[in-house]
């Protein structure tokens, strides 16, 4: 059940619009769904690890590439936390654009790969996906996001 209210949350995730969103909000949604990515690759490394449920980790590693794709609109310009804004969002992502969506490009390929992968048996190719996934996860926040 919770699995299926994670898939939701990651569906309608970044709609159209969300650049009109004042900071504030703008930096409360980005957290938000930042978190419901987190809780799907939880679900995802399950299924690695156990074997079990491959099918649904098969879409919620979709979703993320999907996800990925319409994060821009997460990052409205001056939401940062140099902005004053309770957000670990840091003032490189605007200043580098081109690295930080580089590093997005980077997880929607890994996801995509991912779900690619967990469509098929091969064991050792889907552990190895995952780990590039979580990796293009950690890389951005290494060089993005405050480190608290
Ligand atoms: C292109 C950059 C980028 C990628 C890729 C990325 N993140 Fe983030 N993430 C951020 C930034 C920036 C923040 C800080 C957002 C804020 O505080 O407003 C963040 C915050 C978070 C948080 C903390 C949310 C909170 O409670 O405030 C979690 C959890 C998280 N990310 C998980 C993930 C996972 C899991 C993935 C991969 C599936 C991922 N992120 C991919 C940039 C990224």
């Amino acid at each position: 059940m919770r699995a299926i209210m994670v898939a939701c949350c990651i569906m309608a995730m970044a709609l159209p619009g969300a650049a009109q969103w004042n900071g504030a909000d703008a930096a409360l949604e980005r957290q938000a769904e930042m978190k419901s990515a987190d809780d799907a690759l939880g679900i995802i490394k399950r299924a690695v690890e156990t074997g079990a449920d491959v099918e649904t980790a098969g879409l919620y590693a979709r979703a993320i590439a999907d996800w990925a794709r319409k994060m821009p609109t997460l990052f409205p310009r001056n939401t940062g936390r140099s902005d004053g804004l309770k957000t670990a969002a840091l003032a490189e992502i605007w200043s580098q654009p081109d690295e930080f969506n580089r590093r997005l490009a980077r997880l929607m390929n890994e996801a995509a790969i991912l779900a690619q992968a967990l469509r098929g048996n091969d064991r050792s190719a889907i552990a190895a996906a995952y780990a590039e996934t979580a990796d293009a996860c950690r890389s951005c926040h290494g060089k993005f996001r405050a480190d608290f």
